[in-house]
């Protein structure tokens, strides 16, 4: 008998089990609805003015022409400007050849995951996590696990990490990743359980991503710290960058990636084999983006302060706590499995979304995100109130 194709490799099913994002049929519910007013809080966006403007350029202004590509660890212009920002932030420890541009974090996390394991091996994600990683991981042909360390430390900042750590791990994990300010619990990590976390993977071998997509809005009293800069992390970590939130430009699809000096010519060659490099008129938009005003960028980071402020006030769910980022992460166990699924059916019917728990990690069904910076204050407002009372009515 004829096959209808040549043979599959073993490998081609490892995103069998990896569904597209839920925010797709989300969406399409959120259409139908008859509301006269639509508050779609469950994506990660923000309602701010992009950072860039899309143009040509003239000779000289830049390093390249538009229509000639870039080599494949960035444009040499963007790399200067990037490291310059971080001189200013006292964070420069690296050279430029360990800075590599990418098509977003995605693009980045990806290549970094590559260049340290073996397919077979497995990534631990602290979750819960953003709802993209764990099919960026399988992508690598690499097992996942899941260790819900932020919602532990949400509960119990006291946590012993490194206990906890100890518990999770086996022989088969090579690589730790995670994300603070984090996606989607809006705890972000102080700088004594991010020395923990490198401690951690020195003693034991273990390769770290972190993911630092929200670094411009961590409002906690350390601030935001990257894991590379702390004792030991420069050897061991892949600190991945993204110009999506920052810069309010996720359509460019441009972030880049710090990698240990032992890895940057690899993740060089990783880039050139896989998309040869990123889109020079990309790379001009974020070389654009740095020279922002420092005020549209404060008043971005004020706003979204405020609105974290606002959001806290009036949201009657019981949820996770903020110090960062965009969103909040509401514990609706009190609802029951029936009384959740009611919940986001009825909410939808009303015009509103929020994203739904399990899609940020296993166990996380009883958790639901909602993004504060999503729609104006007005709507959010209106958001906030109709799932208090739908939330009341429940419990
Ligand atoms: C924590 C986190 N990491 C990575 C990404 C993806 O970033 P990029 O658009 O740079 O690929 C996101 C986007 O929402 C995110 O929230």
């Amino acid at each position: 008998m004829m096959l209808e194709h040549p043979l599959l490799s073993k490998t081609s099913g490892t995103l069998d089990d990896v569904e597209f994002s839920v925010f797709e049929s989300l969406v399409e519910k959120l259409k139908a609805s008859n509301a006269d007013q639509i508050i779609g809080l469950h994506q990660g966006k923000t309602t701010f003015t992009p950072c860039p403007d899309v143009r040509n350029w003239k000779d000289g202004e830049f390093e390249l022409a538009h229509n000639t590509h870039a080599p494949p660890q960035g444009i040499k212009s963007l790399k200067e400007a990037i490291l310059k920002e971080h001189i200013n932030r006292g964070r420069h420890d690296f050279t430029l050849e360990q800075m590599m541009i990418c098509s977003g974090a995605t693009h980045g996390i990806s290549m970094a995951t590559q260049s340290v394991l073996n397919p077979g091996d497995q990534a631990l994600i602290l979750s819960p996590q953003w709802l993209f990683a764990r099919g960026v991981f399988k992508a690598c042909d690499v097992d996942v696990l899941e260790a819900p360390l932020f919602l532990e430390l949400c509960k119990n900042p006291d946590l012993d990490i490194y206990g906890y750590l100890k518990e999770a791990i086996n022989p088969r994990i090579r690589l730790i990743y995670f994300n603070t300010p984090n996606n989607p619990t809006g705890y972000s990590m102080t700088r004594k359980q991010l020395q923990t976390l490198v401690d951690f993977c020195q003693d034991h071998n273990i390769w770290l991503i972190a993911d630092n997509a929200y670094e411009y809005y961590d409002y906690s009293e350390d601030g935001f710290i990257d894991a590379r800069d702390l004792e030991g992390g420069s050897e061991i970590c892949f600190s991945v960058y993204s110009f999506s939130k920052s810069y309010i430009m996720p359509g460019y699809r441009v972030g880049y990636v710090i990698s240990p000096q032992s890895r940057a010519k690899d993740m060089k060659k990783r880039g050139l084999f896989s998309v040869y490099s990123i889109a020079t008129p990309s790379q001009f938009g974020a070389w654009q983006a740095l020279q922002t005003p420092q005020e549209k960028l404060l008043v971005q980071r004020n706003e979204t302060l405020s609105l974290a402020k606002m959001t806290e006030k009036l949201l009657d769910v019981p949820h996770c706590g903020f110090s960062g980022g965009f969103y909040f992460f509401l514990d609706l166990s009190r609802m029951g499995e029936k009384g959740i699924q009611e919940f986001y059916n009825e909410l939808l019917t009303q015009g509103i979304s929020l994203a739904p728990g399990e899609a940020f990690g296993a166990g996380m069904g009883n958790y639901a995100r909602l993004c504060f910076t999503a729609v104006d204050s007005d709507l959010l407002k209106r958001g906030i109130s109709v799932i208090n009372d739908l939330y009341q009515s429940k419990i």
